[in-house]
């Protein structure tokens, strides 16, 4: 195995070599070490099977099933599928997914720690993922908006961004928000944590999922701070032409695994429609979110 720095980028490694069946224990401890302080590691050669990409990710944790059914792989449904391109005329996994900034899981109790993709039909013109690393994009804070939030904490919530399930047409729409908000009530979380495998100060929030701020006893603080957060970080640029922003690229045999305690992402805008699969796995390290969240 082979890890080397991005050329012309501010984070992510190239890893060549890596083999999830003969990869040492030590192999694995570099690699996510790598992930944790680099925030994105691009796997070059892989060619998984479905069945084979969740073996590579159980090498680096506890794989997370997504809750919702239809985004599931039909053969492994530890398997997350993006998917606009219908096989045999069915539609597998969900089209235009996570088109807005966001944490993978951000709405949950106990979102884990790393999310891998392995692109299965990669666009020819839009390929990426554009992310905004939010332990960079804390320092980068003027000092008196440190100051404003330091004891705040944030409410997430899957509402904005819930989509609409096959069997939801004809239902009310106030019966499915009253659904979502009962099964996936929001979560409640420090607008900032130490990351417990670097250290840094994470601001987690994201323009996606994060619905609102309060104050160390609960009282809510004005939207406009939040809007204020988005904006430093650079979650409201349309442009994406922000300082914080990274447009990460990828071509087929690619398998990428990143930091989603430190990084917001958000799928590219594609102008012309084009067929996009990837399959993603996600998995728990051995910490929680935070120190103090989880046991170890
Ligand atoms: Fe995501």
């Amino acid at each position: 195995m082979h890890i080397e720095d991005q050329p012309g980028a501010p984070l992510g490694v190239t890893v060549e070599g890596f083999d999830h069946t003969t990869a040492s224990a030590a192999d694995i401890r570099t690699l996510k070490e790598a992930v944790y302080t680099k925030k994105i590691a691009v796997l070059k050669g892989q060619h998984l099977t479905p069945e084979q990409f969740l073996a590579l990710g159980r090498r680096l944790g506890r794989p997370e099933t997504y809750y919702e059914p239809m985004y599931q792989h039909p053969e492994v449904p530890e398997i997350f599928v993006s998917s606009n391109v219908p096989e045999n005329g069915r539609q597998i996994g969900v089209p235009k997914t996570g088109r807005f900034w966001h944490a993978d899981y951000q709405f949950m109790p106990d979102p884990f720690g790393l999310t891998l993709i392995h692109p299965q039909v990669v666009p020819a013109q839009n390929r990426g993922t554009y992310f905004i690393d939010m332990g960079a994009a804390y320092e980068r804070l003027p000092e008196e908006l440190k100051k404003e939030i330091a004891g705040t904490r944030c409410r997430h919530s899957v509402r904005k961004y819930f989509k609409i399930r096959p069997h939801d047409v004809y239902r009310p729409i106030s019966e499915v928000i009253e659904e979502v908000e009962t099964r996936t009530p929001p979560v409640v979380q420090p607008t900032t944590f130490t990351h417990p495998m670097t250290g840094e100060t994470v601001l987690y929030l994201s323009e996606g999922f994060t619905v609102g701020i309060e104050d160390e006893n609960g009282e809510p603080l004005d939207e406009e701070l939040l809007e204020r957060l988005f904006e430093a970080t650079g979650q409201l640029d349309a442009t994406f032409t922000h300082e914080g922003i990274h447009l990460q690229t990828f071509e087929k045999g690619d398998l990428l695994i990143w930091d989603n305690r430190s990084l917001v992402h958000r799928a590219r805008h594609t102008t012309t429609p084009e067929p996009a699969v990837s399959h993603r796995v996600t998995v728990h390290d051995e910490r929680g979110l935070y120190e103090g969240m989880r046991a170890a």
